[in-house]
């Protein structure tokens, strides 16, 4: 059983397990020894657990997801299309302080939130994003309004903001100095009271997929990064390829975690390509990290995870660490699951505890 899944509770009719979990886990076990994937197996069934056989399905990043799925979920009952659900969802998120999100997120070295998302659509493989945009309240819109008004795919900084502001997108002041000040007097708080300083490790980005019941598949991250970021850090987040990807012949794929770490693999590209070889989500999301763990010198200390969903309605997660949330929402399912990490799977092999 995975964790956190119980959809026989919830009343759903599950597809019959095919017990080939095993076999990706004895593929897997086999990576972990050393080897690699070179031949991914098509078709397995391990996730028959993950797999609600509706549509439409929504999948995000953390707890907080939960609420943004809903909305998404709301959206598309309204008549909404599926990137009317993904901006919706996120906006939510954006507005409600949660995460490292929206203009309550982490400040940067300087004491500035500067904010990134990207939004994609599957139908068309269009994208748009934003990068370390100022006091704009929804950057997730801004990223629409690159997709869709513009022939451009990303804007940055001051251009980003400009261009939001005259599109007629919600603005605060964007006046550095102010919150500088109010930085440098929460630093001068900390060194007081060195048990309130934030770790800086804190990244909960939303990543929201949404596969729409008739088939479209689209995507969006936003985010403020990380906490004490050097002003004028992009991260994983608005970069397509690395915090989401959607193919919408395949499915799609969202990233949390330290945006250094993603980016340097194109990790939601290489989740969704290993989707198209025929590994369901979850596998996909661990034989990406794990792929990524046996390169990276930080190994499993990758501090990443990912989020997928396919066109078939599977979706799973994976994390290099352990324990990681995130929300899956269907019209008759709405439920925070947990995922499992490399190293829980790892002591699963070795254990020969397959479950
Ligand atoms: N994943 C968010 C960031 O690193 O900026």
């Amino acid at each position: 059983m995975i964790a956190g899944v119980h959809f026989a509770k919830r009343g759903f009719i599950l597809p019959p397990m095919m017990t080939s979990r095993r076999s990706f886990i004895t593929r897997t076990g086999a990576a972990l020894a050393g080897g690699s994937l070179l031949h991914p197996v098509r078709g397995t069934a391990d996730d028959s657990l993950t797999s609600s056989g509706e549509r439409p399905l929504i999948v995000s990043t953390w707890p907080f997801g939960k609420a943004a799925n809903e909305r998404a979920l709301e959206t598309l009952t309204s008549g909404g299309s599926a990137l009317d659900a993904v901006e919706q969802g996120i906006r939510l998120t954006e507005s409600s302080g949660n995460g490292s999100v929206g203009l309550s997120g982490r400040p940067n070295a300087a004491g500035v939130v500067q904010l990134d998302a990207c939004i994609m659509s599957g139908p068309e493989h269009r994208a748009g994003s934003v990068a370390g945009i100022e006091g704009i309240v929804h950057p997730i819109s801004a990223a629409r309004r690159v997709m869709e008004k513009t022939p451009h795919v990303m804007l940055v900084g001051q251009g980003a903001r400009l261009f939001a502001i005259e599109q007629g997108l919600e603005a605060v002041n964007s006046d550095a100095t102010t919150r500088h000040e109010a930085w440098h007097a929460a630093r001068m708080a900390e060194q007081a009271n060195p048990s309130t300083k934030s770790s800086g490790q804190d990244h909960d980005t939303i990543a929201l997929l949404v596969l729409n019941a008739d088939g479209t598949v689209a995507g969006g991250c936003s985010t403020s990064g990380l906490s004490g970021k050097l002003p004028g850090r992009v991260g994983d987040s608005p970069i397509i390829g690395s915090g989401l990807y959607v193919d919408n012949e395949v499915g799609a794929a969202g990233a949390t975690g330290v945006g250094e770490n993603v980016m340097r693999y194109c990790g939601t590209f290489l989740v969704v390509e290993l989707m198209r070889q025929g590994l369901t989500p979850t596998e996909a999301c661990t034989e990406a990290l794990r792929r990524m763990a046996a390169k990276d010198p930080r190994g499993e200390a990758l501090s990443v995870s990912f989020v997928a969903l396919d066109k078939h309605g599977r979706f799973g997660a994976a994390t290099a660490g352990q324990g990681f949330q995130f929300a899956v929402t269907t019209p008759s399912f709405s439920q925070v699951l947990t995922s499992r990490g490399l190293g829980e799977l790892r002591r699963v092999v070795e254990g020969g505890n397959v479950r």
